[in-house]
């Protein structure tokens, strides 16, 4: 019997290299994740959030405890030994970051922030929108670029966002060259779109970025759900804002994250106040202030000047292993996941799932969002799914991941229906999610993502195929 279930996973893994032989040149990794990530296997979990935070190596955290070990570190705004340590180190990984991404020191800089949405508020609230300018965004925005719109408002710019074609859910270029035309002439317009979606796992063209530059647009590309596992070459593309978060992409630390930006458009943001740290000089009783050039006049107070160390190593690390190889790995685990879950079905003949986005890895990432159906093709409450899924210790993540645009798209919920249920007596300021799972009656108000990152193997992927096995009837 154990011999026959052996042969039975090993007739699995055939199939599957037969069918994604390029899978196997990845085998590096698999030995890597016994040696720097043994704690996922020895705790059994089988980890698929790589969307929501990357996993650290052992060996990352180890190199940074010796850093921190080794030196002694004064905060960086002097010009005292200990001070000039941490300087050291910070512009190091400042210098890091842009060879990284093969970015030109003299044409772009990198401003670290806290996370992706520090870095997307820092533009947010500095872009000189003004009556008549333009913000032009895709609806599978993260809530953290959706957030902008609220600056764009206060400042009287239009708002525009652009829909997704279901089921894919990419954008049909036609109706974006009409709504490029809407740049104001002179004006300050920013079309901001994600690089890859962090609902749908769709990679939107990076060649938007200079067809919209050419039809005057500065262009904001998220890159937080794209950067763990695509290269982004700054020497061919030049989107004038970049923000990231670094834990999405190597696992630690967290609470450290960056805007890589293009000095021509840093010179154009104009900042609300100015901090510690950010100013040349300050003036009490002159009431004056003058802002420092570059990335210091947008670092606020004390960088984190023990942590961003880290940084550079983790960006070796991501070199060590290579982008190809990571790419193609969750290529493949993506293609044999999208296969088996996609044709699984009740006895009823209804799907076991419904997937929003792409069906197969053409221009799509490791993310995978669905939802579950009963065998009479009613959803499963993604709760109930998250809950099952714990239980035999699967980390995925459920709901509407901070992406409402696309979560209102894919689940069919339409602007009357959100408008009577954010206008409805008792809720003219506050709505808690049961109150607007409640009012949407019937409809499913969230999704479940199972997402495959770097250190993801073909066991994980199995597990997840197992449990979701268990839910055919
Ligand atoms: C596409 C995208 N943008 C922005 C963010 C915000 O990142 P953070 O929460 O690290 O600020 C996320 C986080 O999931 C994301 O996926």
């Amino acid at each position: 019997m154990g011999n026959d279930i052996a042969a039975t996973v090993n007739n699995i893994y055939t199939d599957f290299l037969q069918k994604y032989p390029a899978y196997a040149s990845t085998s590096g990794i698999d030995k890597l994740r016994a040696d720097d990530y043994g704690r996922i296997d020895r705790a059994h979990h089988i980890y698929l959030d790589y969307t929501g935070g990357g996993i650290y190596a052992e060996s990352q955290v180890k190199k940074h405890q010796q850093i921190l070990l080794e030196n002694t570190f004064g905060n960086p705004h002097s010009s005292n030994p200990t001070s000039i340590y941490a300087t050291h180190y910070v512009e190091s990984a400042r210098a890091y970051v842009l060879k990284y991404f093969n970015a030109d020191p003299s044409e772009y800089d990198v401003i670290f922030t806290a996370n992706a949405s520090g870095a997307l508020k820092t533009v947010g609230e500095s872009y000189p929108f003004a009556g008549g300018d333009q913000y032009l965004l895709t609806f599978d925005n993260h809530n953290s670029v959706n957030g902008i719109r609220e600056f764009a408002h206060s400042k009287g710019a239009e708002v525009t966002y652009i829909p997704m074609a279901l089921p894919d859910m990419r954008v049909d270029e036609s109706m974006l060259e009409d709504l490029w035309k809407k740049a104001r002439p002179g004006g300050n317009n920013l079309f901001a779109y994600p690089a890859q979606s962090n609902f749908s796992s769709v990679k939107h063209p990076l060649e938007w970025i200079e067809k919209a530059h050419a039809r005057g647009w500065d262009v904001l590309l998220d890159a937080a759900a794209f950067a763990p596992t695509n290269s982004l070459d700054l020497s061919r593309w030049k989107p004038d804002f970049v923000p990231l978060s670094f834990y999405k992409i190597f696992g630690y630390p967290t609470g450290l994250g960056a805007l890589v930006a293009r000095r021509q458009a840093l010179r154009k943001l104009h900042r609300p106040w100015f901090a510690g740290g950010t100013i040349t000089v300050a003036s009490v009783q002159g009431d004056k202030y003058f802002l420092a050039d570059g990335h210091a006049a947008f670092e606020d107070g004390t960088v984190d000047y023990l942590n961003i160390p880290a940084v550079e190593i983790g960006l070796k690390h991501i070199e060590s292993i290579g982008m190809d190889n990571i790419q193609c790995r969750v290529n493949c685990l993506t293609g044999w996941l999208l296969d088996n879950l996609v044709a699984m079905k009740h006895t009823s003949g209804v799907p076991l799932v419904r997937l929003y986005g792409p069906t197969s890895t053409l221009a799509r990432g490791g993310a995978v969002t669905v939802n579950f159906m009963d065998q009479f093709g009613r959803t499963i409450d993604h709760r109930f799914i998250e809950e099952a899924a714990n239980n035999v210790n699967i980390s995925l993540r459920t709901g509407c991941f901070c992406n409402p645009g696309a979560g209102e798209q894919a689940l069919g919920i339409s602007r009357v229906e959100l408008d009577v249920c954010f206008n409805g007596p008792g809720h003219e300021d506050r709505l808690s999610l049961d109150d607007f799972r409640l009012c949407i009656d019937g409809k499913s108000s969230g999704a479940v993502r199972i997402s495959i990152g770097m250190i993801t193997n073909f066991d994980d992927v199995q597990g997840f195929l197992t449990f979701a096995r268990s839910l055919v009837n």
